[in-house]
């Protein structure tokens, strides 16, 4: 049997990325494919608990940087092993929401740490299962940004209580990630409207991948 192919989408807080991951996915279902979609931090149990103690845990106030690599990559690693490999193995494509470039760009360049060190813990958490094809929604941050708070009323979670600043460098990580690695990502255009920017989607995608068929 084909294994599955592997999808992932990145982009900052505000880029429109849920809206235009369930679009693509209903239309990638409905070109006959079986699909699964993950997202982190969680998507396994283990990884949800992870995911309320980053986001919304007060006691998450008190992690370091060197932690919450540690805990975003934990999660990463349970939702490989438990879902993503075995779903890819069975032949079922996976569409993720968010995988390594976030690990890379947030704590690598948004927190400042180690590049190296991320690499590593990155390399190891996931091992080899890699996307073929990653989307990143690229979206100016204050845009972003405003948009992100706006949509989550007074309930910020904590990175989106980092200052603009943040969400900035996190934009030129995720651009000088591109440019290094163009043959596996793709910059999509996200100030553009809902459909053009799931058009844009779709003729990426079928020029990248769908040599394979369904
Ligand atoms: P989201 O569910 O809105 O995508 O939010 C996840 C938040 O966690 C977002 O601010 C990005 C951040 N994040 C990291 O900092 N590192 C990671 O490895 C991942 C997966 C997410």
């Amino acid at each position: 049997m084909q294994r599955g192919k592997f999808i992932s989408f990145e982009g900052s807080e505000g880029c429109g990325k849920s809206t235009q991951i369930r679009r693509f996915v209903d239309w990638l279902r409905g070109t006959g494919r079986e699909v699964l979609v993950t997202r982190e931090p969680g998507g396994t149990g283990v990884g949800e608990k992870i995911r309320h103690l980053l986001q919304h845990d007060p006691d998450g106030a008190a992690l370091t940087a060197e932690s919450e690599l540690l805990l975003f990559a934990a999660s990463r690693a349970q939702l490989v092993r438990e879902v993503i490999r075995p779903a890819l193995d069975r032949g079922v494509w996976v569409v993720a929401d968010r995988f390594l470039d976030s690990t890379t760009v947030y704590q690598g360049v948004g927190r400042g740490l180690d590049p190296e060190a991320v690499r590593h813990i990155n390399a190891f958490a996931v091992g080899s299962a890699l996307p073929e094809l990653t989307f990143l929604l690229d979206l100016d941050a204050a845009i972003g940004h405003a948009r992100a708070v706006a949509a989550s009323g007074d309930q910020h979670d904590r990175m989106e209580s980092e200052p603009l600043a943040f969400f900035e460098s996190v934009r030129r990580g995720y651009l000088a990630l591109a440019a290094a690695e163009p043959g596996r990502i793709a910059v999509i255009d996200a100030s553009a409207s809902i459909d053009e920017v799931f058009a844009a989607l779709v003729r990426t995608f079928e020029a990248r991948l769908a040599i394979s068929p369904a």
